[in-house]
């Protein structure tokens, strides 16, 4: 799935686009500043390979500032990775994705979105909250380097039938 630039209509500060195979050496960098178990290149360049996918770039000032990686598993999006680099952050990139995916995914019908995120995360938490995901349950000890639980979020389409 793809989409053509969409310059950011609240400060035109932002632009968000589609990620290219050139994007994943920048993208690849944020990961690792920004998780402990960051996806290494060769996941995202499966991700941009495949048919379903979503994968954004938010440009700042023309740098690659953030992403987010989305993709459909039978009738349910999953926002798989969502991040914008350290200096960047509380500028409204990772809302601008966020937007930019909704536009994308519901222009066709699906039951809804899900999400996991570390249950201490309460920044994205907040961020994924002010979007309509709600918490529908706990996957205890997901995460494999500190077996933190993740909470599960879940948002219903909003479109006419899925
Ligand atoms: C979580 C993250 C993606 C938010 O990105 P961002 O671009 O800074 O978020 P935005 O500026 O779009 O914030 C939108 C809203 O989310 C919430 N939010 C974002 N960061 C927050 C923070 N540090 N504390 C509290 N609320 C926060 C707020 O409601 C905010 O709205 P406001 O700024 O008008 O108050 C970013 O902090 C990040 O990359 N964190 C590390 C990676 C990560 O946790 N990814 C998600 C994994 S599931």
């Amino acid at each position: 799935m793809s989409l053509e630039i969409v310059p950011d209509v609240r400060d035109g500060e932002h632009v968000i686009r589609d990620m290219l195979f050139p994007d994943i050496e920048a993208v690849s960098a944020i990961e690792r500043r920004t998780f402990t178990l960051p996806w290494s290149p060769p996941i995202f360049s499966g991700q941009l390979a495949r048919e379903t996918g979503i994968a954004l770039v938010c440009e700042i000032g023309g740098r690659v500032a953030a992403y987010l990686i989305a993709d459909m598993f039978v009738d349910v999006w999953h926002l798989m990775n969502v991040a914008v680099d350290g200096p960047y952050r509380r500028r409204h990139a990772a809302s601008g994705l966020i937007e930019a995916y909704f536009a994308i995914t519901e222009m066709h019908g699906h039951r809804g979105h899900t999400l996991e995120v570390r249950v201490s995360n309460k920044s994205a938490i907040d961020l994924y909250r002010s979007f309509g995901f709600v918490s529908t349950g706990i996957r205890p000890g997901y995460y494999s380097d500190d077996h933190e639980d993740a909470l599960i979020m879940w948002k219903d389409w909003e479109g006419e039938t899925a």
